[in-house]
């Protein structure tokens, strides 16, 4: 039987600051979260919406290392981006806490102690990989070697990202430390261990048998690690990025960031409010995670038995969590830097956060995997928020302006198809609820959308524009009726795009209502003026959804460009075959396109032992006036031959890449021509 909460915790997966936001993590985290977050604060319910930044863990040591900087510094620079971005998009935390503040030091610590102190941790000195140049263990990202399961050359300690399989050091294949590239030896090192086998009985209670509603997605994979078997799980590292084991003798150990990150949830609820352990302990409290399918082990199996170990915590009501949305038809990824970034987004596409929250949830991958496209984007904003949803708004304001000069008309008797239309609006909001509160946000988002097609319906068939030229009473009805439809649209979109509620609200030129008034068509009173109509939504050009296209392919390219590996060396050549070979920087005096070939420029060149003519196929990677006074390496001597009837005398060195892009090979500052090269 459904329970009944006092209260809602929702927790939202805390992103690493190690980069920035993509539409990956929105999608599959913080979209739907703060659809039902508004949704309960709507609602008049008591509800806290908690989230940060991780901060700790290999990658962020690892993003040090390789730029240079300390891992507070990197930790800095992307807690703020995520924030301001998260912001941005109108995503409303009641805190944005962040892995290393003092509070979550203490509270983790605290946390940590007290497992220590009950007995609840195993102590086991164990081999463990070390890398004897960087003198280091190589826990998690700083070991890489083939995947046990898929053949994956490059998976890392801790997960294969190729088959998302969760994987310990001594699994993989041919390991290899990842800051040295050594092949690492065995050493000891003690750490403390969760025996996660304790408390399997009691996952298997609470996940298997009491929540069978749980998504299948989730459900499943909680079924097949408890089915596995479950082990003592590591919660230390020796490293020195994150929090010290709060334990003596433990120097130069750290707490796992994935033991010290769930509790960043119990540190940012403290840093909110004093009263956080109703929050927290209290049985009536509806404890909700939203997170990434790549984190369901860890909030299913692994923080709850952290929760039961403390012992005065209660477990999550559900975690519900999505697929993996793909960008264009290709896996994101924030290392090959194939993403949609948010806050470039933000800057690129102002005014536009409300699409992109709505197409991320229409689009969401909550079943299955999904692939995000501009194309779809553009299709979307163009064909259901500009002609559906914004042109409902729009006539129905425009035309209350224009006939009654803003003034809402009062509704005379209403007709059959009023009733009908009435009776069908009234069935939606049900079906919204449930949709949302069982974590189907697409199809709520359906439902929400379908005031605005009901409403489109209602304004196209009684055609107020035809009647007001024989029967103007009626039209008084019709608006009325259009104008409490779109005060209804205003509160039934309010938790996906907030930004275009609140627009409604101001045209309309109302308060705000609470979601209880959803349903109610008389919203807004006879003789109330609007404000001044403004369109909702705007059409989005080709051209701008091409230069998102255009930037991702190029993109592509360097991608491509850095992953292809160079051509094997060739036969091996003497140094008398090479001394034949004349090379002398020349320049290019005049560059002009072969008549009737695409590929062909005609080239005169100063080789500095006389002024002569090469015909190169360059003409698709260079224009003849970018050529001229360039110095270029030129092969002398090379037989002449003759190219659509022009003898061209030697060859210009070119340096190709992967994509078969040509640059040329220039002297680092200009030389005389002629100048050999050798
Ligand atoms: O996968 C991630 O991005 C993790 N930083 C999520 C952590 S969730 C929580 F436990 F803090
Ligand atoms: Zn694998």
């Amino acid at each position: 039987m459904a329970k009944n909460f006092k209260r809602y915790l929702v927790t939202s997966a805390l992103p690493y600051a190690n980069g920035p936001v993509h539409i990956g993590h929105l999608a599959g985290v913080y979209v739907p979260s703060d659809i039902y977050t508004r949704y309960l604060r709507l609602r008049g319910c008591d509800v806290l919406s908690i989230c940060g930044s991780d901060e700790h863990g290999v990658p962020i040591t690892i993003k040090a290392k390789r730029e240079g900087i300390t891992p507070q510094q990197v930790v800095d620079r992307y807690h703020a981006i995520i924030k301001k971005s998260f912001e941005g998009l109108g995503i409303a935390f009641d805190i944005y806490s962040r892995t290393s503040s003092d509070e979550h030091t203490r509270t983790a610590s605290a946390f940590f102690r007290k497992l220590y102190d009950d007995g609840k941790f195993v102590e086991q000195t164990s081999e463990q990989y070390y890398d004897e140049e960087a003198k280091m263990f190589l826990a998690d990202r700083y070991i890489m070697g083939t995947c046990p399961k898929c053949g994956n050359e490059r998976a890392y300690g801790d997960q294969c990202e190729a088959c998302g399989s969760t994987l310990s050091p001594d699994e993989l294949i041919e390991p290899h430390s990842t800051l040295s590239g050594s092949v690492p030896v065995k050493k000891q090192t003690t750490h403390w261990y969760l025996p996660l086998n304790d408390y399997e009985q009691m996952l298997r209670e609470w996940i298997l048998e009491g929540h069978k509603e749980w998504k299948s997605n989730v459900y499943g994979q909680c079924k097949s690690w408890l089915d596995g078997g479950l082990q003592p799980r590591a919660v230390s590292r020796d490293l020195d990025w994150g929090i010290p084991v709060p334990v003596e003798g433990a120097e130069g150990k750290v707490l796992y960031v994935w033991f010290d990150a769930p509790i960043g949830y119990i540190s940012a609820t403290k840093e909110l409010t004093p009263d956080w352990e109703k929050y927290w302990k209290d049985e009536e409290t509806k404890l909700v995670h939203f997170i990434g399918k790549d984190n369901i082990v860890f909030h299913c199996i692994v923080f709850p038995s952290m929760l039961r170990a403390h012992g005065d915590y209660i477990l999550p009501e559900n975690v519900p969590s999505n697929e993996f949305l793909n960008l264009e038809g290709d896996k994101i990824s924030t290392s090959r830097n194939w993403a949609v970034w948010l806050h470039e987004y933000l800057e690129e596409m102002p005014g536009k956060e409300d699409v992109l929250r709505y197409v991320l949830c229409a689009n969401a991958p909550e079943t299955k995997d999904n692939d995000f496209t501009w194309k779809d984007y553009q299709a979307r904003n163009n064909n259901e928020l500009v002609a559906v949803l914004g042109n409902f708004v729009n006539r129905a304001l425009v035309l209350t302006k224009k006939y009654y000069d803003g003034v809402v008309p009062a509704a005379g008797e209403l007709t059959e198809y009023d009733r009908a239309t009435i009776e069908e609006l009234s069935q939606i909001k049900q079906s919204l609820e449930s949709n949302i509160e069982n974590y189907r946000f697409r199809e709520a988002l359906k439902d929400a959308m379908n005031y605005a097609r009901i409403g489109n319906k209602y304004l196209a068939d009684s055609e107020p524009w035809k009647v007001i030229k024989t029967d103007a009473e009626r039209v008084k009805t019709i608006l009325n009726v259009a104008l409490q439809i779109t005060a209804n649209i205003a509160i039934a979109i309010e938790p996906f795009m907030p930004f275009s509620a609140a627009k409604i609200l101001r045209m309309l030129a109302v308060e705000h209502f609470g979601w209880e008034r959803l349903g109610d068509m008389s919203l807004i009173e006879a003789g109330h003026t609007i404000g001044e109509p403004e369109l909702l939504f705007e059409k989005i050009e080709d051209e701008v959804i091409q230069r998102q296209i255009d930037k991702l392919a190029a993109i592509k390219e360097a991608n491509l460009a850095a992953e292809v590996k160079a051509e094997p060396q060739k036969d091996e050549c003497t140094f008398d075959d090479f001394q034949k070979m004349d090379i002398r920087v020349s320049t290019i005096v005049a560059a002009e396109k072969v008549a009737k070939t695409k590929k062909l420029l005609k080239l005169t060149i100063d080789t500095g032992i006389d002024t002569r003519t090469i015909v190169s196929g360059i003409a698709e990677h260079f224009t003849p006036e970018e050529l001229v006074g360039k110095q270029v390496l030129v092969l002398v001597n090379l037989a002449p031959r003759e190219l659509k009837g022009i003898l061209s005398q030697g060859m210009i060195l070119m340096a190709e890449d992967a994509t078969g892009k040509l640059r040329l090979v220039q002297p680092s500052e200009p030389v005389k021509a002629g100048s050999m090269v050798g």
